[in-house]
């Protein structure tokens, strides 16, 4: 196992009615501004509760934060802050909306151009500190200090990660689920499932926690999925559901072990070249990754193929075949597509994200594996 260090301070209030806590759990005296998305708190009640659960508080709105949040969009919210003295935000949405309001929180005291928070990694030397009412079980955002901003001007996606982002509490109220499009759910189980996929399979570190730990979040989520998405789900399986998403990101996996990501960053270039959905480009990449690290990711995928899909007969080659075989299928199951063609994009497309890579010097995966050749040949293998 590799040394590690491990704090995540985000306080999780999780259950129905919990909506209500807000007020238990943010201070009177300071400006707060509310982020939202594109308007499906307003049609599905979560905007009502936020709001009644606000009176007496000292707020001040910023919604239309759209899918894959755009810089352009965020600095209006930043402008805002400053000018107003914002001293407190409260994200109320998914993922996306999560993840903007991590960026204005790292924006608002930055000096200098706010692109470079993406490009070098880096934020302000005090971020506003920030909160944030889940409605979309996804990302883990909500308990963790990554974020992800789209720039559309520049056809760009990039992440970074702060210490200083970490939500304070998180709300987490199954209910939310309910008013969730089917294939929006399917997104948020690829995504998730995805995140455990990156953190586990890498090389065998005999890490057995952890390793147990990432099963039993992977198994919950094939078992939760058909549950989930139908129509109208029930109270413990959006929990489940909900609760899986969360604990797929919030690092409780990743302590000394070895991480990829690489599924993830192909992906990010899917969604800046192509706009699709992020849950989308990874059930996209995946099955790539997989066969063409199939050598580096041996004894993993074995172990992966025995303990989530008990696949155990045939020879090593075989079985790795099997698994990568059963998880191109669970994402189909969800209704996602699987293949670049499926989505009209093709050889350009490969190219162009080859040449970005090329050009930057991108390297991935665990231990920079990943080159762009290998990236080549993943996403050759998804046409
Ligand atoms: O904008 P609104 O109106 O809120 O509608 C949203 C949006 O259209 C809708 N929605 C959310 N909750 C709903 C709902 N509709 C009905 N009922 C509800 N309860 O769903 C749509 C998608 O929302 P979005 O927030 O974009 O989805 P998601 O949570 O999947 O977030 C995706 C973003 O997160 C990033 C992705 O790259 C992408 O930009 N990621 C963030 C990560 C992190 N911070 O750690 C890790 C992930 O790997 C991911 O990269
Ligand atoms: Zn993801």
């Amino acid at each position: 196992m590799n040394n590690f260090e491990f704090q995540n301070p985000t306080k999780i209030i999780f259950g129905k009615g919990t909506i209500a806590k807000l007020k238990d759990n943010l201070f009177k005296g300071e400006k707060i501004m509310m982020t939202y998305g594109g308007g499906s708190i307003k049609k599905n009640g979560v905007y009502d509760q936020v709001k009644k659960a606000l009176e007496g508080f000292d707020v001040i709105e910023f919604g239309g934060i759209e899918p894959n949040p755009d810089f352009d969009t965020l600095m209006k919210a930043v402008k805002i802050c400053r000018e107003q003295g914002v001293g407190f935000l409260l994200a109320v949405g998914g993922g996306s909306v999560i993840d903007g309001t991590k960026f204005i929180a790292a924006a608002v005291e930055y000096k200098g151009d706010e692109w470079e928070i993406l490009t070098k990694k880096t934020t302000a030397e005090e971020c506003l500190p920030l909160a944030s009412v889940l409605t979309m079980p996804a990302t883990g955002s909500e308990m963790n200090s990554n974020a992800v901003i789209s720039r559309r001007a520049t056809k760009e996606k990039f992440d970074f990660g702060s210490p200083k982002v970490y939500p304070v509490f998180s709300i987490l109220d199954p209910e939310v689920v309910y008013s969730i499009p089917k294939h929006q759910k399917a997104n948020g189980l690829a995504d998730s499932f995805i995140h455990v996929i990156e953190q586990y399979l890498t090389d065998d570190i005999n890490t057995p926690v952890q390793d147990r730990w990432a099963e039993g979040v992977m198994k919950t989520i094939i078992e939760t999925a058909p549950k989930v998405l139908v129509d109208k789900p029930d109270y413990d399986a959006c929990a489940n559901y909900m609760w899986a998403a969360t604990c797929a990101l919030n690092f409780f996996i990743s302590p000394g072990v070895n991480q990829d990501w690489s599924t993830h960053m192909i992906g990010h270039e899917l969604t800046a070249l192509c706009g699709l959905d992020h849950g989308v480009t990874l059930a996209i990449v995946l099955p790539g990754t997989m066969r063409v690290m199939r050598k580096e990711k041996k004894a993993k995928i074995l172990m992966y193929a025995k303990n989530v899909f008990g696949i155990t007969q045939g020879s090593d080659e075989e079985i790795i075949d099997k698994a990568i075989e059963a998880t191109e299928k669970f994402f189909q199951s969800l209704g996602i597509k699987t293949r670049l063609s499926d989505y009209n994009a093709g050889q350009e497309v490969i190219d162009e994200i080859y040449n970005r890579f090329e050009k930057r010097g991108t390297v991935l995966g665990e231990h920079g594996i990943v080159t762009h050749e290998k990236v080549r040949q993943i996403l050759q293998d998804r046409l």
